[in-house]
């Protein structure tokens, strides 16, 4: 039985790929950075790899709110874009928000995600797959960029299908005393479906 909860994200994307996928591997990752997540394992790991900035491994560098990618092409897609939002000054430089990217703002982060899914929604086929990573962190305070990220997938012409939680079960950074919210400990999985041909909104 797949359960829509996992400590491991392997499992989660192993998950995804059977149920939703055809079996067949991510045809795109439009932010692999390092492909972290995919742990060195080929089964999982996208056919085709990008992200905004130069990494050693990807196959070229693309910026998701513009992909030089024909219409109705891409089966499924990989997007695990930033999610930290850094207003203040003196926590922009730490190791999170340098190695992974931030927003200086609410607006901006919205903005980019909304253009974002618009292109990822014009670039899958009829019945491709759109999965979407993203915590409710925005910084030292914690929001609903879950909530958010459906919103704009409805609004975009996608349709949500699943949803799966990964959950982590050791705080390396913080013991429970200092805990603050749940929600602090999960990730979500959102996995949306383009069921109609595209049509710019
Ligand atoms: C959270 S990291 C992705 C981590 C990756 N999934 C991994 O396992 O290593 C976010 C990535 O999104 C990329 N990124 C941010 N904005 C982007 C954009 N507009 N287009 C493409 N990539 C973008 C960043 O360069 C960064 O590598």
């Amino acid at each position: 039985m797949i359960l829509s909860t996992s400590y491991n994200e392997i499992e989660i994307l192993e998950n995804i790929k059977n149920l939703h996928c055809k079996k067949k591997r991510f045809h795109l990752d439009v932010t692999y950075s390092r492909g972290t997540i995919y742990k060195n394992r080929k089964e999982i790991e996208p056919r085709i790899k990008t992200d905004k900035n130069y990494f050693e491994n990807i196959d070229a560098q693309m910026n998701t709110k513009n992909l030089p990618i024909k219409s109705e092409s891409i089966e499924s897609i990989i997007y695990d874009p930033p999610f930290l939002c850094r207003t203040g000054k003196a926590i922009n430089r730490d190791k999170t928000a340098i190695r992974y990217g931030y927003y200086t703002s609410r607006t901006e982060q919205i903005e980019e995600y909304t253009r974002s899914i618009e292109e990822f929604s014009r670039v899958l086929k009829t019945s491709g797959v759109l999965i979407i990573k993203i915590g409710d962190m925005k910084g030292n305070e914690y929001i609903t960029s879950h909530v958010d990220m459906i919103n704009i997938i409805n609004e975009k012409g996608l349709t949500v299908i699943d949803i799966f939680i990964k959950v982590r079960n050791r705080n390396i950074n913080q013991t429970d005393r200092n805990q603050r919210v749940a929600k602090q400990n999960h990730t979500f999985f959102i996995v949306a479906k383009k069921k109609r041909k595209y049509t710019r909104r």
